[in-house]
């Protein structure tokens, strides 16, 4: 009797999840819900942050300047500019004004402008990890900003928003005597979206950076919906698909769609996508399309049969041949080579631009990038 009890309770319970569940995918269709679940920017960690001391979150006394930028729309967005760690370190005294050094440190070192993925803020442990990887190691500088409605920064996040954030960050090098061309620019997770977008941006107005580094990206928001993993383990829409028309729905709900697969024919400039292999959140998979994108131009081209479900002997015949001449033509054209214990490079060149690969085995999904071993072959691939 017990036994049927539990079975009793039990299902009661799973029905009760499932209404549950069912109502919070349906809540993304809201906007404001979508928006709030896409930047978590409500998550303040660290919680009750001085950004006016970074180095209570690890960075050297008097090496980080905290500073506003204004953008173009008049929002205002908190930043920390860190000194170069090599400029830092050349320096008789601590400096007491750091905002005298930052044109100096700008002109004799390199920069990263580095953009964070979603919740949390500039001062969020595993960011400090990777600014003072960059700094340390390719002894550039860095300028970490926190796009609007993130930390304290004013206003809302939105896709077009966060563009003009990155631009106005972008501006802000430049303003301070940096060539566009030096600039380096990183985005990790949601920053990846919004450093496609950028690259895209520039591109379109013949500005040349130096180079786009992708790390722990996605190929578009709408396909994290079909692999994104919440807390590692439960699949976000698969439980929906049983649903006929419920996760279509949801889809066609997206307001911030950050689709780099779509921009990637507009990027001119070199790109990095580097992604490891046990990344939880995002799987790694989303690299090799936005790998595979790039290369396609490249490619001899595919046919298609005109019908699928009667193809004919011919037909399978010219599809397998010209399968085996771009499987040629990948081999020759792109560069591969595997460093032990580290991971896997994929590389391909066209004139002075490069499109490079990086499969990590280590580094899950926040610590993508603070691996020594990522940060030189950054550091070789644009030469900073
Ligand atoms: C920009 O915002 C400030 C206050 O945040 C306000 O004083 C100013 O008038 C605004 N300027 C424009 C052009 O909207
Ligand atoms: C750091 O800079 C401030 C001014 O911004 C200055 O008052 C302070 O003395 C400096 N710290 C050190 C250790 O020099
Ligand atoms: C990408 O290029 C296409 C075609 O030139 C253009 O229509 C589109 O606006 C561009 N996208 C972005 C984000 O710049």
């Amino acid at each position: 009797m017990a036994g049927i009890h539990f079975f009793f309770r039990a299902q009661k319970y799973l029905v009760l999840f499932g209404a549950l569940y069912v109502a919070l995918v349906l809540l993304l269709t809201v906007p404001y819900f979508q928006s709030h679940a896409l930047y978590l920017n409500a998550v303040k960690i660290p919680l009750f942050a001085d950004f006016d001391v970074p180095e209570r979150y690890g960075l050297a006394p008097n090496r980080t300047l905290n500073l506003r930028i204004t953008t173009p729309d008049n929002e205002t967005l908190g930043a920390w500019f860190i000194l170069s760690n090599t400029y830092y370190s050349s320096l008789q005294s601590i400096p007491g004004d750091i905002s005298n050094h930052i044109i100096p440190a700008l002109k004799e070192h390199p920069v990263v402008l580095f953009f964070h993925g979603n919740a949390a803020t500039r001062a969020f442990s595993a960011r400090v990890q990777h600014y003072q990887a960059f700094s340390t190691r390719l002894g550039a500088n860095v300028l970490a900003v926190d796009y609007r409605g993130f930390a304290d920064s004013t206003g809302k996040p939105s896709e077009a928003g966060l563009t003009r954030d990155a631009r106005a960050a972008f501006d802000w090098l430049v303003a301070h005597g940096k060539k566009a061309e030096d600039i380096l620019v990183v985005g990790h997770s949601l920053g990846t979206g919004v450093s496609g977008q950028l690259g895209a941006e520039l591109a379109a107005e013949g500005v040349k950076c130096k180079g786009i580094v992708l790390l722990s990206p996605f190929s578009s928001i709408e396909s994290v919906l079909e692999t994104y993993n919440m807390f590692g383990f439960i699949p976000l829409m698969k439980p929906i698909s049983i649903i006929p028309g419920a996760a279509q729905i949801v889809k066609r709900a997206l307001v911030h769609r950050f689709d780099t697969l779509q921009v990637v024919p507009n990027i001119t400039a070199s790109v990095l996508i580097a992604h490891a292999e046990n990344d939880w959140d995002i799987p790694d998979s989303h690299s090799d399309v936005l790998f595979h994108a790039f290369l396609e131009p490249h490619l001899p081209p595919l046919s298609l049969p005109t019908n699928p479900f009667s193809v004919t002997p011919e037909e399978w015949e010219l599809i397998s041949s010209q399968r085996h001449l771009r499987a040629a033509k990948r081999r020759d054209f792109v560069e591969s080579y595997v460093l032990p214990n580290f991971g896997r490079v994929d590389s391909f060149a066209e004139g002075k631009r490069r499109v490079v690969l990086v499969k990590t085995l280590a580094g899950g999904h926040d610590y993508l990038g603070v691996q020594e071993g990522l940060v030189d072959i950054i550091g070789k691939t644009f030469v900073v």
